[in-house]
């Protein structure tokens, strides 16, 4: 068992995880704090209240049931008060259809960092929604902007959970499960439900942001690839019990049903000084995500690169797939080694952490983010073809990138904001025109 003195607010130092995915995790900042065979004694120690956070229906099935026990200072109850609507700025949730945009594939250049201070929640820009929050299906996609830490204030989102994508510049999210440092590289996930404060750690941060409406994410199956490889269940990391026990004037809020609703506080809801079970904020390195693919020829489907899935009720149908495009060797013979062209049931939503891709190698940088929409045609450009189709097939690493995609089942919706962005590139949309016809009957 791992303990942890509480942590005052804004104080650095080594942040401590436990290692493996869905675990049955138990942790206490207090030595006793944590109930010994059972969750809900007569009286806690310390004084503190026994609190249930379920992820999923209790009667889930085992494999997906979600639940962990909290033993904090104040019930979540009294993180409470009269509530009141708070802007949510250029965060919008499915179902928002505020725009028609002509179809066909898009693309964005990065969003610039504002010089004004933005925190958090004041800098979430939504790209594009898909399927519909309320019935718990779907995703909303963003980009977010952060010059300003979050200083008491609180946040938690009942719409979906969130997955971090650091692109540039550093983050400590302070949850009440503990604390999670990332960087660009890096993912966290934080839960449906969960409260926590973000912090700048070193100057502005960019990156992307997926809020899953659906089932929770979890490690794909492995199929014939067998017990290892891909995402490995030990390199997911969740943090120990850490706590803050500040009364000061503080401010929670909630996103709720597409609104952003909030409270005054006179102390922090991070006040969870205990906690066992499933349901908990985790990280992950995705340069630890050990791909396989083909080592003879063809282009494997990019389900292979899948990291984290939420599932659909439909088997093999994902709510949303989280996939990376890392270093790897490109090995395979006679074979066009960048992704084929194709249409797809799925929407694809891609952003670029650094380097280049393969597919795209001008024009789709890092913190840019591009998408190609359900059943709409899409594969490499013009550079990348003619470069494939005649490049000598030796072993050839692919180097210093690292790109990734939110591919869900649902058609993406584009925001007002994306399209009227002056980061929209308009001319990408005809990117496959400039492919050339290399057709000769006379050649076979
Ligand atoms: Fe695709």
């Amino acid at each position: 068992m791992t303990v942890t003195p509480a942590l005052a607010a804004g104080q650095s130092g080594p942040v401590a995880y436990l290692s493996g995915f869905g675990n049955g995790f138990e942790t206490e900042a207090l030595p006793g704090a944590l109930p010994i065979g059972r969750n809900s004694p007569q009286r806690c120690a310390y004084g503190l209240y026994a609190e249930q956070l379920s992820g999923s229906p209790f009667t889930a099935p085992r494999a997906s049931n979600e639940r962990s026990w909290l033993y904090r200072i104040r019930p979540t109850l009294q993180h409470w008060g009269p509530c009141r609507q708070a802007d949510l700025g250029l965060w919008r949730t499915a179902p928002a259809h505020e725009v028609d945009v002509p179809i066909g594939p898009m693309r964005w250049d990065p969003l610039p960092l504002p010089e004004t201070p933005q925190s958090f929640l004041e800098g979430v820009r939504t790209m594009t929604t898909a399927g519909d929050a309320g019935a718990q299906a779907g995703m909303g996609a963003h980009v977010y902007l952060i010059t300003r830490s979050m200083v008491d204030e609180y946040f938690y989102d009942a719409d979906g959970e969130l997955l971090f994508v650091p692109q540039e510049g550093a983050l400590r999210l302070w949850t009440e499960f503990g604390i999670i440092d990332i960087a660009p590289g890096e993912l966290a996930v934080i839960p449906r439900g969960v409260k926590l404060r973000v912090e700048l750690r070193d100057g502005p941060a960019r990156g992307y942001l997926c809020e899953n409406y659906g089932g929770a994410f979890t490690l794909p199956e492995r199929g014939p690839i067998g017990a290892n490889c891909l995402a490995n269940p030990r390199d997911f990391l969740t943090p120990v019990a850490a706590y803050e026990d500040r009364d000061v004037p503080s401010r929670m809020f909630v996103k709720w049903g597409g609104a952003l609703w909030t409270a005054d506080l006179d102390h922090s809801p991070l006040d969870v000084v205990a906690w066992h079970g499933n349901y908990a904020p985790y990280k992950y390195d995705l340069r630890r995500f050990s791909p396989v693919g083909p080592i003879l020829f063809d282009h494997a489907d990019p389900s292979i690169f899948t990291v984290l899935t939420s599932p659909s009720e439909t088997p093999g149908t994902a709510n949303v797939d989280v996939v990376v495009f890392p270093e790897r060797w490109a090995v395979a013979e006679n074979t066009f080694r960048p992704p084929w062209y194709h249409m797809n049931v799925m929407s694809e939503f891609m952003g670029l952490v650094y380097g280049r891709y393969d597919a795209k190698p001008q024009g789709f940088v890092p913190g840019g983010c591009s998408l190609h929409n359900t059943m709409l045609p899409h594969g490499p450009d013009v550079d990348a073809f003619e470069a494939a189709s005649t490049a000598d097939l030796h072993p050839h690493k692919l180097e210093a990138t690292l790109a990734f995609m939110f591919e869900t089942r649902f058609m993406q919706r584009v925001t007002a904001f994306a399209a009227a962005s002056d980061r929209f590139q308009h001319d990408y949309a005809a990117y496959g025109s400039r492919l050339r016809r290399h057709f000769d009957p006379s050649r076979p």
